[in-house]
């Protein structure tokens, strides 16, 4: 039988603890400037934050169209980033994180245009709770976007690297692409891994962000928010 009396509460812990970091990461944003803004349930509690600071930004750089929705709705203005010259700061969660900043990213599937406003941005601040905190990445299978003809010649180029690839099916993302989420990797070099598999002809993004770590890492805890 399922405890959902524990899992409800691990819920709430690890909630009150992605909005500590949300919250601790307002004071990155500058008054009036263009922010981007990342995907997921933390960077939700960020945008509640934002929404409740009225006029604090200009406009928002958007990395998803979940996440545009959530702007819109708390009146921020969303602008393309081929009208924007200068991003200072990219806000945005993961899901692992090493005390280098190295990350597994795009469980919610938004990885592509993700690494494409982190590339653009001067300061990237992820914002994570505690339990996302590892030694080495892997344990969290590491999602890769690929164009979809290409699908089953990615996932058996990828196996034959000891791993398995796992369709995320009934899933599309905003560029109409797949995702496999790659199962059993641990993750030595982060670095040479993302290279490696980016190679892969077929792939359109690998949700490791080694090349372009974050810059800072605030991690929600019971108690605050520890900086990195
Ligand atoms: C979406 C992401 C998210 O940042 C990551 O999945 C973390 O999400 P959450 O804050 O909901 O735990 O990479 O593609």
């Amino acid at each position: 039988m399922i405890d959902t009396r524990s899992a409800n509460s691990n819920d709430t812990d690890s909630h009150a603890k992605k909005r500590r970091s949300a919250e601790a990461a307002l004071r990155f944003v500058a008054a009036d400037s263009v922010l981007g803004v990342g995907t997921g349930s933390t960077v939700g509690c960020f945008i509640e934050a934002l929404a409740a600071r009225p006029g604090l930004i200009r406009a928002a750089v958007s990395s998803s169209e979940a996440t545009s929705r959530q702007l819109r709705a708390a009146g921020i203005e969303i602008l393309d980033l081929n009208d924007v010259t200068a991003l200072p700061v990219y806000i945005d969660g993961a899901d692992e994180a090493t005390r280098t900043r190295q990350l597994i990213k795009g469980g919610g599937g938004a990885l592509t245009r993700e690494k494409i406003v982190a590339a653009a941005a001067d300061r990237f601040i992820c914002i994570i709770d505690d339990g996302k905190l590892v030694e080495t990445l892997g344990a969290f299978p590491l999602p890769i976007e690929v164009i979809p003809m290409a699908r089953a010649l990615v996932a058996r180029m990828i196996e034959t690297r000891g791993a398995r690839a796992v369709w995320r099916r009934g899933f599309v993302t905003d560029n109409g692409n797949h995702i496999l989420d790659v199962h059993g990797l641990s993750i030595r070099d982060p670095l040479a891994l993302e290279r490696e598999l980016g190679e892969i002809t077929g792939v359109v993004t690998v949700g490791l962000f080694a090349a372009r770590p974050a810059d800072v890492l605030l991690v929600g805890t019971a108690t605050g928010t520890e900086a990195i």
